[in-house]
Formats: structure tokens, sequence, C-alpha cells
């Protein structure tokens, strides 16, 4: 970061952030990406946007508001985006789902033809860097190899961050990211790098499920950017409680138009629908149906 030494204290010191400063980056992340976050929260922007200023050499944030207003304001939005956006995730997280896929879901909806007569399409709609959509994809091939028989599967992971998604593309993860990753599973579906790469090994998704997967860009505020797809499962998890209640209802309407008749939405546990929503009825908990 670029920074300027104050006279006082002889000490370089990092730009700092007015409110009205705040106030304009808090609104133009809801804007694009529905995410509340209180302009109170100078630290955490401070933090996060001071990194960008000082990867784009800017000095301060003046400049930085300058750009976001300027010509190149769109591109730097999606970046002021993944700045701000937050990204944790793990393989299996919640894995109450993921078992209610391998014993319910997936029996049910592989009786009604999905992975035989049609691919079963699982869709992690916030998908971070992926772990959740993978972790489904698991639970669907170890299934195959069970009573149901050979599942057909189609693996669609969106999200409103490039950044991520350049990750969640490339399938490659530390020793640290793979923390909730059944060793069984590692063993079956991971290929370990022949040496450390900065000093750690890594770990990529072996090329048959990558083949099945489908990584792209979709911000749940604007729903006709989702994948055309019908999904069997959605994924919609752990991304609502950044927005507030009115997107919470565009992002879950939006996700549930594109799940097939009898298909099944995933929220997060913490994450409760924030009004009945017309079509959609609870059955356990997170995990509601789509009529039909
Ligand atoms: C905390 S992570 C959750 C990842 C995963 N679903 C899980 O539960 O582990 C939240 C993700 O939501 C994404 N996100 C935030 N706003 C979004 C939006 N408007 N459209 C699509 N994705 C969004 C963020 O970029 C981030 O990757």
């Amino acid at each position: 970061m670029k920074s300027f030494v104050d006279p006082r204290v002889g000490i370089a010191v990092p730009p700092r952030i007015t409110n009205a400063q705040a106030a304009e980056i808090v609104s133009r992340l809801r804007a694009a990406a529905g995410i509340s976050i209180g302009a109170d929260k100078h630290a955490f922007i401070e933090l996060r946007v001071g990194r960008r200023l000082r990867d784009l050499g800017i000095p301060d944030f003046a400049a930085y508001m300058q750009r976001l207003s300027g010509p190149e304001g769109a591109a730097e939005l999606a970046s002021l985006v993944d700045c701000l956006a937050t990204n944790t995730t793990s393989f299996f997280r919640e894995t109450a789902h993921y078992d209610w896929l391998e014993n319910a879901g997936a029996p049910e909806l592989a009786a009604a033809g999905s992975g035989r007569e049609r691919d079963f399409v699982i869709w992690s709609a916030a998908c971070s860097l992926g772990a959740e959509l993978w972790s489904a994809g698991m639970v669907l091939e170890r299934l195959s190899a069970g009573p149901l028989g050979r599942l057909r599967s189609a693996l669609h992971g969106t999200d409103v961050s490039t950044s991520v998604l350049e990750r969640a593309k490339a399938a490659i993860f530390s020793e640290e990211e793979l923390t909730g990753l059944p060793e069984p599973l590692r063993k079956r579906h991971l290929l370990r790098s022949k040496a450390p790469v900065g000093g750690r090994m890594l770990y990529r998704i072996e090329p048959e499920l990558r083949r099945r997967a489908v990584f792209a860009y979709a911000n749940l505020m604007k729903p006709e950017t989702a994948p055309r797809i019908e999904a069997d499962v959605a994924f919609l998890r752990n991304v609502l409680i950044y927005f507030e209640p009115e997107g919470q209802r565009r992002a879950i309407e939006g996700v549930a138009a594109r799940l097939r008749p009898g298909g099944y939405l995933l929220l997060g546990h913490a994450e409760a629908l924030p009004c009945p929503i017309q079509g959609l009825t609870q059955r356990g908990p997170a995990i509601y149906r789509k009529d039909g």
C-alpha cells in the first residue's frame, strides 16, 4: 500500500477512509451485489479495500472514489465486490445436508429419473471456492457405486466474485482448505502435487469430477444472470445473512425458479426463510422442496 510518512511520528500511515467515502462504498456494494455492511465498519473497509489501493498504487481513498466513478468504474466495482465479500467455506460444511442428500434426497430424485433419464443437476448458488459443490458431487459419486447404480451428474457453481470463481475453476486446495473432507474421499477424488508449491503441498480435484463441473458468474440480485438449468438440488447457504430481507427474497425466488418441480433448496442452517415463499414447502431443517 502506498503510504505517507506522518511528520509528527515519522512512521508510515496507511490511507484512512472518511465517513462519506465509507458510506459511498457501502452503498455501491449493496447496489452491485446486495451485500449489506455497516458504514461504521471503517476498519474492515479500510483493511480490505486498502489492499486494493496498494495493488493499484493508488495513494488514498479520494483517488479510489474517482476511479470508481470513472471509465474503469464498472470493472473496479467487480474488484470492490471481490474485496468485501466474505468467502468462508469448507468441504462438507453443515454436514447434515450431505447426509440428507445421500440417504433421502438423491434416492428420491433418482427414483423420479434424475441421474438416469437426465443429468442429476446440483447447483451451488454462492459457491465461493467450490468446496460445497465438490462435496455434493462426491456424495453422488459414492451413491453411484451403491445400490442406486450409476448416476449421471452435472455440477454448477456460481458466484458474484470473479476472484473466487477463478480459484473454483482451478479446483486446487491447500491442506487447510481440505479440513472436513474424509480420508476415503481424499484418496478417491484428489491428486497431490508432486512437490511442495510455495512450501506446501497442494491438492487438485481429479479430472473425472472436474469434467462434470461448470463455474460461472451469476449475481443473486440479478436472477437473469443465473445459468439456464433445472436443478435437482440447489445450495444457497451462508450468503443470505449478508442481504437485507428484500434481497433475501429475491435470491431465494431466483434460485427456486431454476429448480425442477420436486427439486430441493438447501439454505444455511442459520438462515431461515425471511417469509413463506410460495411453491416451497419445508421438508427438514433448512431443506425446502419445490412443489410439483
Ligand atoms: C460465506 S460464502 C458461502 C460459500 C458456500 N455457500 C458455503 O456455505 O460454504 C458466501 C459467498 O457468497 C458470494 N456472494 C455474495 N453476494 C452474492 C451475490 N449477490 N450473488 C452471488 N454470490 C454472492 C460471495 O462471493 C461468497 O463467495
